[in-house]
């Protein structure tokens, strides 16, 4: 009795101190396929932390080009290990370059959703305990509109999306717009337009969007948060499987992603719109009905 007193309140103290937390929650998603997200995700990892920010990367794609294969990390096991009791969430989590940390949620996310139990509430305590010493979560989440997607970016404190100049990933871009306003009723986005030639290239096409969304959504807000020049050395860097910011330090791509990491490190988390906001991220995300 003694002990579980004791328990509860060194938790209510734990909790009592993660209410203070400053973590964002940030969940990078795009509607089509192909359009950068991995490599932005890792290398705003990357370029945040050099900044002295603690990051996890959350691989929250179930697809393959997954950003553990990008950065050359070869994680053994994922949350599903963690659920069947074989390790704990910090045995799972990888270290990348610049100490990113990356946690392979791998299969285990979709059981998330669906599990109901005590086991599941301890899971979610860990992960809350374990993300409370991070400054960032950075959910790279999958293409498309599937739950698995939706699902992370309305638990999320903010949405970043990604499109390039291609007419189908704006379509495709709107799509998820639209449908994590309708059926999740989110109002705010961030747009980042990547592989384009110039500043002036990717604010035409977030003016094409918006011009779309003012229309036919109404209440959506998108901010133009910047744009990632097109750069022939992002597939070699690729190829090696090393951080692009590592490699080619100098090159269009980095100084586009430094310029946006410097962005949002500044950013007081109370001076954005959270609308999920949460001390405890992961027990609001799953809740245990
Ligand atoms: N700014 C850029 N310049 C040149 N090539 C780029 C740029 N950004 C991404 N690429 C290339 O685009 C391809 C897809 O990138 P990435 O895997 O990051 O996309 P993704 O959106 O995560 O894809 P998926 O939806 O399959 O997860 C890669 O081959 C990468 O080299
Ligand atoms: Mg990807």
């Amino acid at each position: 009795m003694f002990q579980d007193n004791q328990a509860s309140t060194l938790k209510r103290m734990a909790y009592g101190k993660m209410s203070e937390s400053n973590l964002r929650v940030l969940a990078v998603s795009s509607g089509k396929g192909g359009v950068g997200k991995t490599n932005f995700v890792a290398n705003l990892a990357y370029a945040l932390s050099k900044r002295g920010k603690k990051v996890l990367v959350v691989d929250a794609d179930l697809g393959l080009n997954n950003i553990d294969i990008l950065l050359g990390l070869t994680p053994q096991k994922h949350i599903g290990h963690v659920l069947a009791g074989e390790c704990s969430i910090e045995d799972i989590i990888l270290r990348g370059p610049a100490d990113i940390h990356v946690l392979p949620a791998g299969d285990g996310l979709q059981e998330l959703t669906q599990l109901q139990s005590e086991k599941k509430m301890l899971l979610m305590d860990e992960l809350d305990r374990v993300s409370h010493g991070y400054d960032f979560l950075i959910f790279d989440t999958g293409a498309g509109i599937s739950t698995n997607v939706t699902y992370f970016c309305s638990a999320a404190h903010e949405t970043l999306l990604i499109a390039t100049t291609e007419p189908t990933s704006l379509t495709d871009v709107y799509a998820l717009i639209k449908t994590l306003h309708n059926k999740h009723a989110q109002k705010n986005f961030r747009m980042i337009i990547n592989s384009v030639s110039s500043e002036r290239e990717a604010q035409g096409v977030y003016r094409n969007l918006t011009a779309v969304t003012d229309r036919f959504l109404a209440g959506v807000s998108i901010e133009y948060l910047g744009y990632i020049l097109q750069d022939p050395n992002v597939p070699k860097a690729v190829r090696q499987q090393k951080a692009f910011l590592e490699l080619y330090p100098f090159s269009k791509f980095s100084v586009c992603i430094n310029d946006l990491a410097e962005k949002i490190s500044k950013e007081k988390p109370s001076s954005l719109s959270c609308e999920g906001a949460q001390p405890y991220f992961w027990r609001s995300a799953f809740p245990v009905q």
